[in-house]
């Protein structure tokens, strides 16, 4: 018997096509402190097994796509599995995160030890600005300009700077609502102009913008039972979307634009207010 299915339009054939993605193993994760609202009352009530098997079966997916590179974990560091907040890498340059949360600054010289390594290069960022990685800029390489988040852990003046730095156009959107601290937890642009996102987590000016340069048939607009699920925090390669929940409704959405919705628990880590993407960064460097 053939089992017949359309290919979405964006999904090619499972094989590795040249992504590259940072990860870091979950040895040392866990909730220790608090500095976001996800973390009140989980702190020590992390499962480790649980964990370590989420964090395999993502990374599993992403090495059947793509190129899974990883940083070493360090003891005392229980968010630098997070490697999303690592910088925002582009074209073989790097800007290495200035962390806006204390508790997490020890990670900084960890992660541009292993962009040096690779042969990055290290762009320059001032001290004073609060700039948190690829959880508050997102290039959207359809538009070609970087969306940048601030209002709780990234400074304002990120935008401008990130534009210098790396010659794309910035477009700054302000979150107000202290769950979705990190534009990446609210907003996800996909391949072919889509973009998906929770809209209570945006001011009034952020949401104009947005559709200002997404039209309606190119918006994703979740609901707040998937954005608290985290399902815009899903890390995309090949027109596959990974994700920790998706309603039947996001799915179809999902399907309707031509991508694959592949739901891969990872519930552990929602506990420190992340998922698939601040699990990953992408590291690919264009040939
Ligand atoms: N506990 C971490 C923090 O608050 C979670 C980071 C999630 N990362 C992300 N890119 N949204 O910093």
């Amino acid at each position: 018997m053939t089992v017949r299915f359309d290919t979405p339009t964006h999904a090619t054939p499972l094989q590795s096509t040249g992504a590259s993605i940072l990860m870091c193993a979950p040895h040392h994760f866990g909730v220790d402190y608090i500095i976001n609202p996800w973390m009140e009352n989980q702190i020590g009530r992390t499962e480790t097994t649980r964990a370590r098997e989420q964090w395999d079966n993502l990374r599993g997916h992403l090495s059947a796509c793509a190129d899974v590179s990883l940083v070493t974990p360090e003891a005392g560091l229980p968010d630098m599995v997070f490697t999303a907040n690592a910088g925002l890498a582009l074209d073989g340059s790097v800007v290495v995160s200035r962390f806006q949360a204390r508790e997490r600054r020890a990670e900084e010289p960890l992660f541009r030890l292993w962009f040096e390594r690779q042969g990055f290069a290290i762009a320059p960022w001032p001290e004073d600005v609060p700039f948190e990685g690829a959880g508050d800029a997102l290039p959207d390489r359809a538009r070609r300009l970087i969306w940048c988040g601030h209002g709780w852990r990234s400074s304002r003046q990120a935008p401008a700077l990130l534009a210098s730095v790396f010659g794309w156009e910035t477009i700054g959107l302000k979150l107000v609502d202290p769950r979705f601290y990190h534009l990446d937890t609210c907003f996800c642009p996909l391949p072919g102009g889509w973009v998906m996102y929770y809209r209570a987590a945006f001011d009034e000016e952020s949401l104009a913008t947005i559709r200002a340069l997404v039209p309606p048939g190119r918006r994703i607009e979740v609901g707040e039972a998937d954005a608290l699920a985290f399902a815009c925090n899903a890390v995309e390669v090949e027109g596959r979307v990974f994700m920790n929940e998706a309603s039947a409704a996001l799915r179809a959405h999902l399907s309707a634009a031509g991508f694959i919705a592949v739901v891969t628990p990872l519930t552990e880590f929602l506990k420190a207010g992340g998922a698939a993407k601040c699990l990953t960064l992408d590291v690919t460097r264009d040939a």
